[in-house]
């Protein structure tokens, strides 16, 4: 059961925090890019604004009614076989597999913010050789910042829902706020600006593949952590009264307005100095330093600045994939929250370093399999896979199995002649929406 409860500003800012991360300033910019710009954004925008709600809604509502970790909550809220609906709740333990690479992506990041002091890349070729180099054969320089990751998201969760969490959100998050908001106005002052704006929303409807369209609508999921019990147990410390209609709708404008924004930016950067917005994963750790070194001093500062909000963001995000199963291991086996962080710390940490040695030089036969290597498996696995079967899960726990009752209780008054709107919509919309999405992206592979 939880006890420490959230202030209302509190939850909205760890909600953004868990939103807020590598989905936004890493991923989207790099996908709208591959993808051709305008049309996916705008399949994105709609899908966050359309399906993303109403699953937020839906997480939030599990968590906020039943009160406990995710296993506890399906258990409780379950009218029968509660036995059987308490394994809905697993979906905590998959988030742990994202911290497996994602805990590896916070290490570069990390050490980007600390070479970021000293020379820049100054061409694409010397960048690409840096980022390959880190991740073939620096092991150890990025086994290092694991273990910083792992100190640091342990010793966070390890103070709790309000000494920990909650704390660090009120203090990272406007700083992320204020970086990104400063850097995107530095941007408005380049003539690339207006091809920016162009780029991202003007949409070529010729781009829309099938695979940018599914892409856009599992990145929508990715980008509001839903699916892996995260806004959900963040919801079990939500405070009586507080409105989760009016939470989800600020925690979805927060994280859209940083991806928007700092795909704005990142764009103007490349184009201004003749990078290539389809250049990949690559983009941030390879076509943006090499602009940055371009900008001279000032460069330096912004790359600085830039990876640091990359790794506030990121590490706000990270605390909200382990803190799931920390909740399950202290409701269900009894383990204090020192115990449990600790546990759950070393195991995504472990993980982490058998990740990395996926994509050396030495280790890396051993750990791929059919074409991908275990890093590319786990991103692959659980964007394709996971989350959305996340949330197709808790649509059809909340659209047909939870009585409409204890449901309409809540929501209806929140959400007035809407409420149909939305309970048609995770009955029959999103859950085939989602479908089609699982269906596509394991099938284009
Ligand atoms: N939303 C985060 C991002 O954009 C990632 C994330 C954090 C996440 N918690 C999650 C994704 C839970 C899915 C589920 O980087």
């Amino acid at each position: 059961m939880q006890i420490a409860r959230f202030s209302k500003i509190g939850f909205i800012m760890a909600a953004t925090g868990s939103a807020v991360g590598l989905g936004n300033i890493w991923k989207f910019p790099y996908q709208a890019g591959k993808y051709g710009g305008g049309a996916f954004v705008l399949v994105y925008l709609i899908t966050v604004l359309v399906v993303g709600f109403s699953i937020m809604l839906t997480e939030m509502l599990i968590g906020y009614l039943g009160r406990s970790d995710t296993f506890s909550n399906f258990e409780k809220l379950a009218p029968r076989h509660k036995a059987k609906w308490r394994y809905a709740g697993m979906q905590a333990f998959s988030s742990i597999l994202i911290m497996a690479f994602y805990a590896v992506v916070i290490a570069w990041v990390l050490n980007y913010i600390v070479t970021s002091f000293s020379l820049l890349p100054s061409s694409v070729a010397q960048a690409k050789s840096t980022f390959s180099g880190m991740l073939q054969s620096g092991f150890f320089v990025q086994f290092f910042y694991l273990t910083v990751t792992f100190v640091i998201v342990t010793a966070v969760i390890a103070r709790g829902i309000k000494g920990g969490i909650e704390k660090l959100n009120l203090v990272l998050m406007p700083l992320l706020f204020l970086i990104i908001g400063g850097m995107f106005l530095y941007a408005t002052t380049f003539s690339a600006f207006s091809h920016a704006v162009t780029f991202m929303f003007r949409p070529d409807f010729t781009k829309l593949t099938t695979t940018a369209f599914v892409t856009a609508v599992g990145h929508a999921f990715f980008t509001l952590s839903l699916g892996m019990g995260a806004i959900m147990t963040y919801s079990a410390s939500l405070q009586k009264g507080q409105s989760l209609v009016k939470s989800s709708l600020l925690i979805i404008f927060f994280d859209t307005l940083v991806a928007i924004l700092a795909g704005l930016m990142l764009f103007t950067f490349l184009y201004q100095y003749g990078g290539k917005p389809s250049a990949g994963p690559g983009l941030v750790f390879i076509s943006l330093p090499v602009i940055f070194y371009q900008m001279g001093g000032v460069g330096n500062f912004l790359s600085i600045i830039f990876f640091i909000a990359l790794a506030f963001a990121a590490i706000t995000s990270a605390v909200s994939l382990v803190e799931p199963t920390v909740q399950y291991f202290m409701d269900r086996n009894g383990w204090k929250r020192t115990k449990a962080s600790v546990i759950i710390g070393l195991f995504f940490y472990i993980f982490g370093i058998v990740v990395i040695m996926s994509q050396t030089i030495h280790f890396s036969s051993y750990l791929t399999w059919g074409g991908r290597n275990l890093f590319s498996w786990l991103d692959y696995l659980t964007a394709a896979l996971l989350l959305p079967l996340g949330g197709l899960v808790m649509s059809i726990f909340v659209g047909f199995i939870m009585p409409k009752s204890q449901v309409e209780k809540v929501l209806r008054p929140e959400l007035g002649f809407l409420f149909n709107a939305w309970y048609f919509n995770i009955r029959y919309i999103a859950p085939i929406l989602l479908m089609v999405v699982i269906v596509s992206l394991l099938s284009a592979q």
